[in-house]
């Protein structure tokens, strides 16, 4: 299992959610966050304030899937989110060593 975990623009959310309605996901968590990347949150950097970071919101959307699913997500994903702008946002995909379905006791790729 990964956890295809996406930073994205929260104008995009909408348009995300829709595509993955018809995309076999069977769970997400979607938090929102403030955050920075290479322009440290500044569309333009000023004489005098190039030292501070500017954190903008964004939207941070989880999601586990089974390993052979995370090429397509990561398209999907790609595609919904862009704009071709700075600050489309990033993804990151780690390992999901376990995980348990509270109600039932399943464990591991049962839960998905
Ligand atoms: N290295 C990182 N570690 C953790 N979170 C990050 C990292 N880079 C970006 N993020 C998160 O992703 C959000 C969007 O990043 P952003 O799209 O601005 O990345 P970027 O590398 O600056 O690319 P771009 O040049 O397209 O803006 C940030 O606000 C932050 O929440
Ligand atoms: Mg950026």
């Amino acid at each position: 299992m990964k956890k295809v975990e996406a930073i994205i623009r929260p104008v995009k959310l909408e348009d995300l959610k829709e595509a993955l309605g018809k995309y076999d996901i069977h769970g997400m968590t979607v938090t929102e966050v403030v955050g920075c990347g290479l322009q440290k949150g500044k569309k333009e950097v000023y004489r005098g304030t190039e030292y501070t970071i500017d954190l903008l919101p964004k939207v941070k959307v989880e999601i586990v899937v089974k390993d052979h699913k995370v090429d397509e997500l990561v398209k999907l994903i790609s595609e919904t989110a862009k704009t071709g702008e700075i600050g489309d946002g990033k993804i990151f995909i780690c390992p999901v060593e376990h995980a348990v379905r509270i109600r039932t006791g399943e464990a591991g790729e049962a839960v998905l």
